[in-house]
């Protein structure tokens, strides 16, 4: 699989990870099975997948833990852990940006990871008090120390990078974006590649929607966007599968190609449920879409 480094550390991945908010997300989701949680991670890690992206806030710490589990029967070096941490349990699960407290929590994360460093370390969410070049220097420090080896935020807005940057600290950037919300690429973009940042794409799938199992009468399931763009979404996603026949894949493989041959992105992290969609979403990688294709699956979506 290509590889690509992380911002100026020096983690290298696949650009195609696996998003572990399912994996023991208890807190999150109703009816997960925490085996089906293990055997995730165990099918992405055979598949030859990098990067597996977790938080504390996935099960409040049962996700890391049961990566940290998985990992112990496989070669450490090989992997690449990206956590996060802001939401503070002590203080009704705000964000919490303090450098004690994301030093404490780095710390427990290595418990739980039951690993000596984490590749990837995101303060999860901002908080509206601590100046973002003090808790990056934190993180900057954990860094010297061996902790962790790249620092990295999410949902910051630009400003916030921007000003969490001032001492080019951060590696990494993780943000929503998607073929159904664009708003990174007009000027996020344009900033990470001046400033050597890794970008990487949460709810690359829309939480499902962009795979093409869902219909008109599902609109409900997903209520941010208008019937007009939801039924544009549904439309569109039948254009795609065309693509798809022709490539003998399906519509989230096709997606993720997409994604894949952009070099504004980073790492792709679909998420997964079961191990079948894990299986389903490693064949993205031989899906390699012709310019023209590339072009009309981006023309498709140009208004989102
Ligand atoms: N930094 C942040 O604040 C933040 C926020 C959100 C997510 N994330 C990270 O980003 C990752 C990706 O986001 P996400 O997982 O929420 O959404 P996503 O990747 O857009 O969608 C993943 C979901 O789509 C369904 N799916 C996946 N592959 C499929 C396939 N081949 N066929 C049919 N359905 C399929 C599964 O849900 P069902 O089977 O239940 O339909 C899966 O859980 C997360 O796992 C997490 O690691 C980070």
């Amino acid at each position: 699989m290509t590889k690509i480094n992380i911002g100026s550390s020096s983690v290298t991945s696949t650009k195609l990870g696996l998003g572990t908010n399912k994996v023991g997300g208890h807190n999150l989701f109703q009816n997960l099975q925490d085996q089906d949680g293990y055997d995730v991670v165990k099918t992405a890690l055979d598949a030859g997948v990098q990067l597996l992206d977790t938080a504390y806030m996935y099960g409040l710490g049962r996700s890391e833990e049961i990566i940290g589990d998985v990992i112990q029967d496989y070669n450490r070096e090989k992997i690449v852990i990206a956590t996060k941490a802001a939401q503070d349990s002590q203080q009704d699960m705000k964000p919490n940006n303090q450098p004690a407290f994301l030093k404490k929590a780095v710390d427990e994360a290595l418990k739980r990871l039951k690993t000596d460093y984490i590749d990837i370390f995101y303060i999860h969410f901002p908080d509206a008090k601590t100046p973002k070049a003090e808790a990056i220097a934190a993180l900057t420090d954990l860094k010297k120390a061996g902790k962790i080896r790249a620092v990295g935020v999410s949902n910051f807005s630009l400003e916030q990078i921007k000003e969490a940057n001032q001492d080019g600290g951060v590696d990494i950037v993780e943000d929503n974006y998607s073929l159904v919300h664009r708003q990174a690429e007009k000027k996020l973009f344009p900033y990470l590649k001046e400033n050597k940042i890794t970008f990487v794409p949460y709810f690359p799938l829309a939480a499902g929607l962009l795979t093409g199992k869902y219909q008109l009468s599902d609109a409900a399931k997903f209520d941010k966007f208008t019937s007009a763009q939801f039924k544009q979404i549904i439309e569109n996603i039948e254009k795609v599968k065309e693509i798809a026949v022709k490539h003998e894949a399906t519509v989230a493989q096709t997606i993720l190609a997409w994604y894949l041959a952009d070099p504004a992105i980073g790492i792709v992290i679909p998420g997964a449920r079961k191990p079948a969609q894990v299986r389903s979403n490693v064949q993205a990688l031989s899906v390699k879409l012709t310019s023209a294709e590339y072009q009309q699956i981006d023309q498709l979506f140009k208004d989102f």
